[in-house]
């Protein structure tokens, strides 16, 4: 009993201290908006280094993307070497020296995310934290980490469905427990380290994580499965967030999954429709691109500062789905000052004229006779009603900004 006193009253201590110091503002809480930031994965997957890394550091600030918001440098898998005889964690000789890089990293007006799983290997099967929490806390706490994705991989196979085999509501309902046992566990082992530490679920959306992921300390939760720079792909996973709106707010957010924008063949309308649906998602925006080959075009995308601000509006209101009819979809989400952001999207293969496709202004919390604004032409078109018509490009999107 006395023993549990001592917890709460540590984990008090951890969070009261935490919450004072949240991203240097003593009142708004972690992840107050989306997390912006960049993530190794999605372009070098398990060859990503110390120098990759800090050369990402180099390249945010100078493409202009940290001055945008984009501020996380998050290592994903592949860090990790061996623990010593202690249980004391050490990274690999792609990482030799992680506080180093960590310094780097801020002294660049950035911050450091890393990674690990609650099982005993993480996806890539390198060392996982199962067991060690406290102690891998404690390092990224020393290390000056200031995110944590955490990723389920082998503790599903390994630990969850070996400890409750098969398919039953009864073994699924054990095994789903677990799961969250073992994400609320490294939520209190980071609130311990008295550090703020952005905690972000990745269990592909298991179990409804949404319904559950504030309840364990999450930040952000992934909702999907993985994503590919594959418009099929990017498009099922933006389509399958409509309903998810209500789980999401400031502190707390779906993630759909790092960006892809400039990976792969992606078309210019792609890219947009792509980077468009996540800003109207209240999305992360981690940025998974190779920043050394960056476009000119791909740069716009990712710093326009006008699809930003819908992403990290205050409000934290994400886009409800509003309409869909065949390819065309409508997607509407409020912004703090009164004002609303209706998108149209195409996801067919042709060019649509919308022929006979209302607005849904009302829908969208406007009216006719609303001014819009064209976001991705930057441009003021006056006055609209619900049969305005617009024409959108196969793939690609039309994003209004609304006004009174
Ligand atoms: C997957 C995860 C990816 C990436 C990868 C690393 O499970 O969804 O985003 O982190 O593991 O092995």
């Amino acid at each position: 009993m006395r023993r549990y006193h001592l917890n709460a009253l540590l984990v008090f201590l951890a969070v009261a201290s935490s919450l004072a110091t949240a991203q240097g503002n003593p009142t708004a809480p972690l992840a107050a908006t989306p997390p912006m930031g960049w993530n190794s994965w999605n372009w070098f997957a398990e060859k990503v280094t110390d120098k990759d890394v800090r050369q990402a550091a180099d390249l945010l600030v100078s493409s202009g993307m940290r001055d945008v918001g984009y501020v996380y440098v998050n290592i994903d898998d592949t860090w990790q070497g061996s623990r010593d005889k202690d249980g004391n964690l050490h990274s690999n000789d792609k990482f030799p020296d992680m506080k180093a890089l960590s310094d780097y990293v801020h002294s660049k007006g950035l911050k450091l995310g890393i990674y690990s799983s609650p099982g005993p290997k993480t996806c890539a099967r390198f060392e996982g934290s199962m067991g060690h929490e406290d102690q891998d806390a404690q390092l990224y706490a020393a290390w000056d980490i200031d995110y944590l994705k955490y990723d389920l991989c082998s503790f599903h196979n390994g630990v969850m469905r070996e400890s409750h085999p098969g398919d039953s509501p009864e073994a699924m309902t054990a095994q789903y427990k677990m799961m969250r046992q073992a994400y609320q566990k490294m939520h209190l082992a980071l609130l311990k380290t008295g550090r703020p530490i952005v905690y972000s679920l990745c269990q592909y959306g298991f179990d409804s994580v949404w319904q559950w992921g504030p309840d364990v300390g999450a930040n952000l939760w992934r909702t999907t499965g993985d994503i590919t720079p594959s418009f099929d792909r990017i498009s099922l996973i933006g389509r399958e967030q409509a309903g998810l709106a209500r789980y999401a707010g400031p502190g707390h957010w779906n993630d759909p999954d790092m960006l892809e924008v400039g990976n792969g063949k992606l078309t210019l309308d792609e890219n947009r429709t792509h980077m468009g649906m996540w800003a109207m998602l209240a999305a992360p925006l981690l940025a998974g691109n190779n920043l050394s080959q960056l476009s000119p075009d791909v740069n716009a995308i990712l710093t326009n500062r006008e699809i930003i601000a819908i992403d990290q509006d205050v409000l934290g209101q994400e886009a409800n789905r509003i309409f869909a009819e065949g390819p065309i979809e409508i997607w509407a989400r409020p912004l703090a000052d009164g004002s609303t952001v209706l998108a149209i999207f195409n996801f067919g293969e042709q060019r649509s004229y919308l022929r006979g496709i209302s607005l849904h202004l009302q829908e969208a919390g406007a009216a006719n006779g609303w001014h819009a604004r064209d976001v991705w032409m930057a441009k003021d078109l006056g006055p609209i009603v619900d049969s305005t018509p617009f024409t959108v490009p196969r793939h690609g999107s039309v994003i209004l900004h609304l006004t009174k």
